[in-house]
């Protein structure tokens, strides 16, 4: 990744997928991106060295790699998806010479943005327009000295300053504050106290304690104190359940399609997409259940079967909170309606994932109604089809992957424009999804 990418942004990779694809075979999808995140972080903070094998090398976790070598960490990659990190403790990173450009990768820069070292935090077009208050306001009551662009937007500003503990209430359902707060505790004075409102994804806290650093979690409430050490520790990377997701949806309204997914990280708080897809009929199961590196791995088998429309629980959707591109798709072939409420959050990812769904799903013909905070889709059913046509994936890497599971039931070909943001959390999706049967060519306009 170079420094200088944010000069570069393309646009320009376009997906031409023809209809009538088939989805069969044994897969194992890249690393779970949240995981390899955290696992640079906290390795890099750790006294000794860390080993991390099944790491996604995609452009967002190899952001926070090249931050981390830029602020002075010997990282290592001796082979594919192995890392090697020579901690430098809690006290060791060096400010970076130039600001940090941390590309397409909300979590880099809302996990860094708890850091207190002097430095500038960057990202491309689609970073600069997301949320930044969200962590700043609560880092700036534990005493941070954080200066954000009008509007709450990066490049952030961070300058050295004294934390102390607070008492926070989170308003939001969101792992990226959550871990920030809690990576921001590590350096403050006493403890800091986090309630989230609902569950959302833990790997921050299962990590750290896998580093030997105390958490105490009790239901939604959280605390940690500051001043303790990190020890290096082996990290198992499983498969990303975000990026299985696609194929869970893609076997599902496909029929014919029978597929499974190995090594894929099953954690209670990322499952939504399972539970929401069984709830509509899905023929899901989970084959072999294992612990790998802290965090319960299944192998996960799916089978095409007809799905019902269903009104999506509330308490889903911060568990399927980067699922619901896909979960639009399967939608659309149900039969009868489906119904999504309660996901505002969805209008502040990598785009506006509820609009930008929506018109993917107009000009395939899909009846639906947005509404701020979600969607109805009516389902063409067991029978029905989507259209053809050319789709703006608007550079958000889960639509372009999510369009182009819908061409398993479409009644012709289908253009995706504007991937090249897949290669940000799933850099082998082309070649994997034409190895399983969908006949996808990449076109670079
Ligand atoms: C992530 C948390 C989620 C998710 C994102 C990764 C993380 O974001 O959408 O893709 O690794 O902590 P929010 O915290 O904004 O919900």
């Amino acid at each position: 990744m170079s420094h200088d990418s944010n000069m570069l942004e393309q646009h320009d990779l376009a997906y031409e997928v023809q209809a009538g694809g088939s989805l069969c075979g044994e897969i194992r999808v890249p690393g779970d991106k949240s995981i390899s995140h955290r696992s640079i972080m906290l390795g890099s903070l750790a006294d000794g060295v860390t080993h991390v094998d099944g790491f996604l090398e995609g452009e967002d976790s190899l952001c926070t790699l090249q931050a981390f070598r830029d602020m002075g960490v010997q990282i290592e990659r001796p082979s594919a998806g192995r890392v090697v990190i020579h901690g430098v403790g809690m006290h060791g990173l060096q400010a970076p010479a130039k600001p940090l450009y941390l590309g397409n990768s909300g979590t880099s820069m809302r996990l860094l943005a708890g850091q207190h070292f002097s430095t500038v935090l960057t990202g491309d077009s689609s970073l600069s327009k997301r949320p930044m208050k969200r962590v700043a306001e609560p880092l700036k009551t534990m005493g941070a000295k954080l200066t954000l662009q009008p509007g709450g937007l990066c490049p952030i500003q961070i300058e050295p300053a004294k934390l102390k503990g607070i008492d926070y209430h989170m308003p939001i359902a969101s792992a990226q504050v959550k871990s920030c707060l809690m990576l921001a505790s590590l350096y403050a004075e006493g403890e800091t106290h986090l309630a989230e409102p609902a569950p959302c994804r833990d790997h921050t806290e299962r990590m750290l304690q896998g580093f030997g650093y105390k958490v105490d979690v009790k239901g939604s409430e959280i605390r940690v104190r500051g001043g303790g050490s990190l020890k290096a520790c082996d990290i198992d990377v499983p498969a990303d359940i975000s990026s299985a997701a696609f194929f869970l949806v893609g076997a599902s309204i496909c029929p014919g399609a029978e597929l499974t997914l190995r090594h894929v990280g099953i954690n209670p708080t990322r499952i939504g997409v399972i539970n929401i897809l069984q709830a509509m009929g899905a023929d899901i199961q989970l084959l072999r259940e294992y612990v790998a590196g802290g965090e319960p791995v299944a192998d996960i088998q799916v089978r095409h079967a007809p799905l019902r429309g269903i009104a999506i629980p509330e308490d889903q959707v911060p568990l399927a909170i980067d699922e619901f591109p896909a979960l639009f798709i399967a939608a659309a072939c149900a039969e009868g309606t489906t119904i999504l409420s309660g996901a505002e959050e969805l209008r502040v990812k990598e785009s506006d994932r509820i609009q930008t769904m929506a018109n993917g799903l107009a000009v395939l013909g899909v009846k639906h109604e947005v509404k701020p905070d979600g969607i109805v889709i009516q389902g063409f059913g067991g029978k029905g089809k989507f259209g053809s046509g050319t789709i703006d994936s608007h550079g958000d890497h889960r639509i372009a992957m999510s369009f182009t599971m819908a061409s398993l039931r479409a009644s012709g070909p289908l253009i995706i424009l504007d991937c090249n943001n897949v290669a940000t959390s799933f850099p082998d999706f082309a070649e994997l999804v034409q190895r399983c049967g969908i006949p996808l060519a990449q076109r670079h306009d």
